[in-house]
């Protein structure tokens, strides 16, 4: 019995976030990349939604797990401090979507985003 009340509350939390929140706008200005877990040797890192609006218009590209309904959910509440099977490290996890970009569209020859340690984790 407690298991249903729980899970009928559960539902009508869901619904009325859902509702609240719509498909959200992307954030304006420069998020703080942080890291969640461990030790944060590096400078967080901004990251800016608008900017990036034209070269990776698909929120799915980066948020890869989301459902299209209310906010996505961190990197960093599944990609924590350790490697955790198929799932990368926070480090990896945004190392790789992030730079991964950058080289590629400089190697191409194209406008684009720091790719050298400092571009990206300014003090
Ligand atoms: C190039 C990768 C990338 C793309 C594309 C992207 N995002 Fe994000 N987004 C991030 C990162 C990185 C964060 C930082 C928070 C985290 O997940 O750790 C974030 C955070 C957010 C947040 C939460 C902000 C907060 O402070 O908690 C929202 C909402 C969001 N994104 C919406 C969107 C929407 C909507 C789109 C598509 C229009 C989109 N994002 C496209 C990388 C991306
Ligand atoms: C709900 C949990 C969850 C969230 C949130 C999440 N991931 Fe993942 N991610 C996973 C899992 C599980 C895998 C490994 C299996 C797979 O590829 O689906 C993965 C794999 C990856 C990979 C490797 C893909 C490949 O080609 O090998 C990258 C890169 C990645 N995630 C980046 C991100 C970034 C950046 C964010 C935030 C914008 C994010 N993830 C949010 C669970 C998540
Ligand atoms: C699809 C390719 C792609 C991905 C993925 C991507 N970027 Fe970029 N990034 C770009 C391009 C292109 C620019 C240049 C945009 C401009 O100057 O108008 C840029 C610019 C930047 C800049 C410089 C912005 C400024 O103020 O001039 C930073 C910092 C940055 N990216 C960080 C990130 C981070 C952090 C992530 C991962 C969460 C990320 N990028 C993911 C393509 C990408
Ligand atoms: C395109 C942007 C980008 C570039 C270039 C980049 N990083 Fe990062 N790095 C990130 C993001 C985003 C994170 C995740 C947020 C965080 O932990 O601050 C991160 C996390 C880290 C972390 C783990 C978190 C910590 O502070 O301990 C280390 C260490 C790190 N980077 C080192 C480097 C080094 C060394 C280089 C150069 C070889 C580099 N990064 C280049 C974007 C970048």
């Amino acid at each position: 019995m407690k298991k249903i009340v729980a899970l009928v509350v559960m539902v009508v939390f869901l619904a009325v976030g859902v509702a609240a929140f719509g498909s959200p706008a992307c954030p304006a200005g420069d998020l703080k990349v942080t890291k969640a877990e461990g030790t944060a040797k590096k400078a967080p890192v901004n990251y800016n939604h608008a900017k990036h609006s034209a070269v990776a218009p698909d929120c799915k590209s980066c948020h890869h797990t989301w459902k299209g309904d209310g906010a996505p959910e961190k990197c960093s509440e599944c990609h924590t401090a350790k490697k955790d099977g198929k799932k990368l490290a926070i480090k990896a996890a945004l190392h790789k979507t992030c730079k991964d970009c950058h080289k590629d569209m400089k190697k191409a020859g194209k406008k684009t985003g720091p790719t050298s340690c400092k571009g990206c984790h300014v003090k």
